[in-house]
């Protein structure tokens, strides 16, 4: 894998927007009706996971430890700080607010657990909790993650490529799409039971990739981070990493997969088509329609506002791996 270090941008601050640029996201959907002013400004259910955001204490889920082979290809890339990666989250089935997942999600069961991966296929099948680690070797990829809110981090994820994985069930010729559906369960994720702390979304979440994008030898299928299971406000037991696009597409806690001859919907895209693509590919040309993708700013072992600004790199740095993927459409128009 080409490792390209992001040079620092030649940008002003006053081009970009900085933490206001999440707030904004979350105001359309306030503006919407979704998110009540309870949630905009915290609520005492958060109170406990403020006090803790960033500080060194030590979140109740418990986590084990992965046999893996290590990323010896990436090692140069600074890493964003566990206790960072794990406390500001975007996982609106646990609340729409950055530090309500780690908070809300303590109680969630994941084993026992079930992943479905059927359609157009000769051999579906169904993993329990076990397979997941068990079933292929288990890899560290250290990837750049670029949320289209305009901040990044750099995260050791543990896992195996969802090539691999859809090698299993031998994918038939009709299949030119992956659909990817997260667990629905209402009593175990409050903002799946409540619209206001939900955001607004229809659950459960989905979203989609054209099938040579899921080949893709980067894409990548997480049960971990740093050398662990990962911690559910994370997507455990199993979530999707697709490094070049933005974080939406990384979608947690997977229950199915499914092969598809038609493009499947996606969470975002339903909600604001004008703001979220099904390509969603890092893009600093296009901007999203409120806020400019030209920068980001990468939390690494700062203040969470820390001035850490750095241009954004089409496909997030890994254009080489990918850019033939998309040769000869319009990327604007396919954003
Ligand atoms: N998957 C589900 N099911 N629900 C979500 O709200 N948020 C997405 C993505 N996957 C989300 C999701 C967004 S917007 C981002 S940026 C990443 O998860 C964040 O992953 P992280 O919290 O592990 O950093």
């Amino acid at each position: 894998m080409l490792i390209k270090t992001p040079k620092n941008s030649s940008l002003k601050d006053s081009a970009v927007t900085d933490e206001s640029v999440y707030h904004d996201r979350r105001n359309i959907l306030k503006q919407m009706g979704f998110l009540g002013a309870g949630a905009l400004l915290g609520s005492a259910v958060t109170s406990k996971a403020s006090a803790g955001f960033f500080s060194d204490d030590k979140p109740s889920f418990s986590t084990k430890a992965l046999t893996y082979s290590k990323d010896t290809k990436n090692v140069g890339l600074l890493k964003t700080p566990e206790q960072k990666v794990i406390s500001h989250n975007n996982f609106y089935e646990f609340g729409a607010k950055k530090d309500q997942p780690i908070e809300l999600s303590q109680g969630f069961k994941v084993d026992p657990w079930q992943l479905t991966i059927s359609g157009e296929c000769d051999k579906p099948i169904t993993l329990d909790y076990d397979d997941l680690t068990t079933m292929l070797p288990l890899e560290e990829r250290i990837y750049r993650m670029r949320c289209v809110e305009a901040w990044s981090m750099v995260i050791p994820w543990v896992g195996f490529s969802l090539a691999d994985l859809l090698k299993k069930v031998a994918p038939n010729s009709r299949a030119k799409y992956v659909a990817f559906e997260t667990l629905y369960d209402p009593e175990q994720m409050p903002g799946q039971a409540s619209r206001r702390l939900g955001g607004g979304i229809k659950y459960p979440y989905v979203e989609g990739l054209r099938i040579d994008e899921a080949m893709n030898p980067l894409t990548l299928m997480s049960v971990g981070l740093y050398g662990k299971t990962l911690p559910p406000q994370n997507g455990a037991p199993i979530r999707l990493v697709v490094p070049w696009k933005y974080g939406f597409k990384s979608i947690k806690s997977i229950v199915a997969i499914k092969l598809l001859e038609h493009q499947p919907p996606t969470t975002w895209n339903k909600l604001a088509a004008r703001e979220y693509g099904f390509y969603a590919n890092v893009n600093p040309n296009h901007d999203h329609p409120r806020w400019s993708q030209a920068s980001e700013r990468r939390i690494t072992s700062g203040g969470l506002f820390a001035r850490n600004r750095i241009a954004t790199l089409p496909f997030n740095g890994y254009g080489d791996e990918v850019a033939d993927l998309y040769r000869g459409m319009n990327l604007s128009k396919y954003y």
